[in-house]
Parts: C-alpha cells; sequence; structure tokens
C-alpha cells in the first residue's frame, strides 16, 4: 500500500499553514466520522499549540451512530470541542457557529478584559483530502455571506468569509497529509476513497473489509448481496458473484467486478452506517493491513 504525497508537496502546505495558523483562534478540523482516528492529521498538535480547537466528524451520514458518540466522547476527553456532522445536507452545520464560540470563550472574555470589543474570532479549517472541507465551508458559509477582502496586516489574498457579527472563516482549507507509517490507516484511507484507487488492489480492499464487517457488522453482507458468508472473504466474493450473476465469458466469476462494487457500496453506505475503527479502552482498534511477511535476509 502506498500513499503518495510528494515531500515537495508537504513542505509548501506545512509552509502555508504554519503562516495561516498566526492569523487565527481557532483551528477547525474536518476528520471522516467512518475514521476519525486515521484521518487525523499526526502533527497538526504541534502546529496548533495555544489555539482554541475543533473536531468535526464529517460524513456522519456515512458512519455508525454509537461509533459516532464513541468517538465524540473520545476526543472531548482530550479537550477537543467536538460534533458530528453531515456537510453535504446542512445536518449539525449551524451549531458550528456555537462550538466557535463556546470554544473562544477563554480568548473573548481575555479580550474583553483588555478593553477589545467586538472583534470577531478567526477561524480556519484543514483536514486530510477528501474528507469534505469545502463541502462544509460551502454549506457553513451558505450564499449570503460576504467575503471581506484583504485587511491591513493580513497577507495579501487572503479572503475572510464573514460568518456573523462574532466569527470570520479563512476562505480556502488548509490541506494536511495523513500518516504515512502504518499500514493499517494506509488501508482505511483507501477504503474510504481517499487514495487514488488506480494504485490499489481493489480485492485486497475488499477482502479485508469483508473480514472486518463478518467480525463486527455480522451478517450485513449476506443481507445485502443475498448470499452466504464464508470466514474464508474470497469464497464469500464468489458466492456474492453467483447471487448478482456477476459473471465473465464461459460462467467465470468476476471476482474484480464484485469487489469494485462492494467497496462503492460501503463507501457510499449502501451496505450499511459503518465506521472502520472505533476507540477500545483507550486503543483504536479497526479494519487491519494483512501482514507483511518478513522477507528473510
Ligand atoms: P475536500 O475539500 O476535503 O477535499 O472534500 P470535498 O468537499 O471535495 O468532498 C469530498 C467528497 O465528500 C464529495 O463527494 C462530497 O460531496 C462528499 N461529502 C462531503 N461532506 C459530506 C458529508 O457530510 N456526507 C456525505 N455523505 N458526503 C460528503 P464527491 O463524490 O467527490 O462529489 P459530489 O459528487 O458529491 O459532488
Amino acid at each position: 500500500m502506498i500513499y503518495q504525497w510528494y515531500p515537495g508537496h508537504m513542505a509548501k502546505a506545512k509552509k502555508q499553514m504554519m503562516e495561516d495558523m498566526k492569523l487565527i483562534d481557532v483551528v477547525i478540523e474536518l476528520v471522516d466520522a467512518r475514521i476519525p482516528f486515521s484521518s487525523k492529521n499526526p502533527d497538526i498538535d504541534s502546529f496548533a499549540k495555544g489555539k482554541a480547537r475543533i473536531i468535526l466528524l464529517n460524513k456522519c451520514d456515512l458512519a455508525d451512530e454509537k461509533v459516532n458518540a464513541l468517538w465524540k466522547d473520545y476526543y472531548e476527553k482530550q479537550g477537543f470541542f467536538v460534533s458530528c456532522v453531515n456537510s453535504k445536507n446542512g445536518m449539525g452545520v449551524r451549531g458550528v457557529t456555537e462550538i466557535i464560540l463556546k470554544a473562544c470563550a477563554k480568548k473573548l472574555e481575555s479580550d474583553r478584559k483588555k478593553g477589545i470589543i467586538g472583534r470577531p474570532v478567526r477561524a480556519m479549517i484543514l483536514g486530510i483530502p477528501n474528507v469534505g472541507k469545502s463541502t462544509f465551508i460551502n454549506s457553513f458559509a451558505g450564499k449570503s455571506v460576504a467575503k471581506t477582502g484583504n485587511k491591513p496586516g493580513v497577507t495579501k489574498g487572503k479572503q475572510w468569509i464573514r460568518l456573523n457579527r462574532q466569527v470570520e472563516l479563512l476562505d480556502t482549507p488548509g490541506i494536511l497529509w495523513p500518516k504515512f507509517d502504518d499500514q493499517d490507516i494506509g488501508i482505511r484511507i483507501a477504503l474510504i476513497g481517499s487514495i487514488n484507487d488506480e494504485i490499489l488492489v481493489t480485492s485486497e480492499l475488499a477482502d479485508r473489509l469483508i473480514l472486518f464487517l463478518q467480525e463486527n457488522y455480522q451478517g450485513v453482507i449476506g443481507e445485502k448481496y443475498k448470499a452466504s458468508e464464508d470466514p474464508d472473504p474470497e469464497i464469500t466474493v464468489l458466492n456474492i458473484a453467483e447471487a448478482r450473476s456477476c459473471m465473465k465469458k464461459g460462467g467465470v466469476p468476476d471476482t474484480e467486478k464484485v469487489c469494485a462494487f462492494l467497496v462503492d457500496d460501503f463507501r457510499n453506505a449502501r451496505i450499511a452506517r459503518i465506521s472502520l475503527e472505533k476507540p477500545d479502552n483507550g486503543a483504536v482498534v479497526g479494519v487491519s493491513a494483512p501482514k507483511q511477511e518478513k522477507s528473510a535476509e
């Protein structure tokens, strides 16, 4: 499994983010609710020191509701303000203003004591690719908000979206990089579709997904495809091919096609609302990558 992220690209993103960080009061990190640990940037804590912090579990409509609640609790215990949102239909999005004000309450109070009154708090959206940053900004900002344009002391070209009298949002989100060094994280990011499919083996993704579902969401595959499940995921794929009459010429089961629609059905929550990882006694458990054979040297 390879996650492509070019070093030059990453250095540029880092530099930009550090510059933007100077301008803002609160960092809003979007993660994918199906993998709130694996889609979270590993380095952000060091960049965002001293800033108020919010985590939005976006795409919560696709994830398991019970597990969403576990993640909310998990991150709240770590001191974050957390909320579940569906940026696509707007569920939970309006409430984010209130969360921003709560997260910035200390800052607003200290401003007030210094006689600074009426300065809006400034927020920035960050997240790894495809978690829904643009969709969220569009939904949050709506159509009616005015862009404030350049301001003295603000880097030229920065646009702020004035959400209301109290909150301004940087209009371009910061793009973060995921964790690279962990195969389990790689496969979870791949399963939600944030890695270019061309570099992935769909059958491997489907196998790992089936194994995970059989352990954690028993019966959903059989129910969805009207096929019997087998402890061996490859046999389950063959059973689905048969149940769906998904055959190539000569009656050979089209396993590639089955794997492709299985992964696609998962991504669109057509199998069920599924979370690929969850907190468990302080650890995180979920879909795992095949164990790498150690080469004999
Ligand atoms: P990014 O800026 O972080 O890279 O992500 P972007 O907003 O482009 O969103 C990536 C995909 O995720 C889009 O789907 C978008 O519609 C979808 N999405 C964003 N938020 C949510 C959400 O809360 N729930 C669901 N179900 N989907 C969400 P797409 O297929 O790439 O585009 P489109 O066909 O939907 O326009």
